[in-house]
């Protein structure tokens, strides 16, 4: 399997994929280097993966620090007690925090490494397909706020990206499914062929073949490193990779979080960015139902839930982060494999898509 490179001067750091990646100490001693490991994980991930990894870093002493899962401990309260852990020790700036766990971990323990002694390095060990395939590449890192999501945060990159692939045949078919959201992301935002492979994979991956797998991850994070490459800050090209986020994260707080999981809220997402690219003359009627169908076959939603209505949905779209000046921006399609970020719609046909999916069945 080929490393990838996300290139970034002298941040650039290496992604690392492949089978039986935990129990290598080869992977990981060059990052480590002659710092001090803290492994941070969580109690669903450690069961499964810790002992696994402790012992592929054993000649370097790893301490680690178990903490409760869940996005609802993603706070800087939980970033405190890395925080704890990494004082209590005695650790300086030689430290290096290993992210063994999801996305949430990753953004956790990424947090606490740009923030503690103003800032140390960290290893991401991603075990969700979401984090393999985005969350752990890119530097973004950060912590809830009560009154926000990622309200809280720091751009830190890491040391190295690890990905094992194998640690993917534990996770909940559901968790699989939402990072499946991310990789069809990639081929519609910016590569077309990419798209086409999907679709021909879409039941290998959904039946963990492990080619598969490791095709669509080495893909999504070619995609994802050349995107970060170009525009490390998301001062430009680095918001096409929120395809489907603004409306996602309507969906999220409309629903409260934690009631769909963020993948499957980018999956209807995406399909409501499509059907706006075509109202808007841009994306033909049959790209637009090839990208819903690609969505509707990798068992993520099409629809949205009920309870959604198009006021709300309105007011909850202006919260996002890509407002600029009161103005919407979203990213939208041009073609499949070509997406923009652009204010430059006509506010009536947003209305209609909102109309339209808010207002089941479906009548495109
Ligand atoms: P998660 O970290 O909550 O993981 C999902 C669930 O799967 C958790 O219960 C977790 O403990 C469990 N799990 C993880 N790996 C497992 C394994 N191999 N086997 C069994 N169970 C396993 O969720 P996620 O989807 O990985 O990440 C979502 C988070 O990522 C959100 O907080 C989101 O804001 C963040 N995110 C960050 C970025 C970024 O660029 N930094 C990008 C996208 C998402
Ligand atoms: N997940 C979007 C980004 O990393 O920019």
């Amino acid at each position: 399997m080929p490393t990838l490179t996300v290139d970034l001067g002298n941040r650039s750091y290496p992604i690392l994929l492949g089978t039986a990646m935990l129990a290598k100490p080869q992977n990981f001693l060059p990052y480590i280097g002659k710092g001090r490991p803290l492994i941070v994980t969580n109690d669903r991930v450690a069961p499964h993966y810790l002992e696994t990894l402790r012992q592929a870093v054993a000649d370097c002493h790893p301490a680690s620090l178990v903490l409760p899962d869940g996005e609802s401990h993603k706070t800087l309260q939980t970033a405190g007690l890395i925080y704890d852990a990494l004082l209590e020790g005695r650790f300086g700036r030689d430290a290096v925090l290993i992210a063994l766990g999801g996305g949430v971990i990753g953004d956790l323990t990424g947090f606490a490494a740009a923030t503690y002694q103003r800032g140390i390095g960290f290893i991401q060990v991603p075990t969700t397909l979401l984090a393999q395939v985005d969350s752990s590449v890119g530097g973004k890192t950060g912590v809830n706020h009560p009154l926000g999501k990622n309200m809280i945060g720091a751009f830190h990159q890491p040391l190295a990206v690890i990905a094992d692939i194998d640690v993917l045949g534990t996770l909940p078919k559901r968790e699989l499914v939402a990072g499946l959201a991310e990789v069809i992301k990639y081929g519609l935002l910016g590569d077309a062929p990419f798209l086409d492979w999907i679709e021909h994979h879409i039941d290998a991956l959904l039946a963990l073949d492990s080619a598969a797998l490791a095709e669509a991850i080495q893909r999504s994070c070619a995609n994802k490193a050349r995107i970060v490459g170009l525009d490390e800050r998301e001062s430009g090209p680095r918001a096409l990779l929120n395809l489907g986020h603004t409306f996602a994260h309507a969906i999220e707080a409309g629903l409260g979080y934690g009631a769909w999981l963020h993948g499957e809220a980018v999956g209807a997402g995406m399909c409501m960015a499509a059907d706006l690219s075509c109202r808007l003359g841009w994306l033909s009627a049959a790209d637009r139902d090839r990208a819903i169908k690609l969505i509707e076959r990798a068992g993520l939603p099409t629809r949205l839930p009920e309870q959604l209505k198009p006021t709300d949905f309105v007011r909850l779209m202006a919260h996002d982060k890509k407002v600029l000046a009161g103005q919407l921006r979203l990213v939208l399609l041009k073609a499949i494999g070509e997406a923009v970020v652009t204010r430059d719609f006509e506010p009536s046909k947003l209305d209609e898509t909102i109309a339209s999916y808010c207002a089941p069945p479906y009548a495109a």
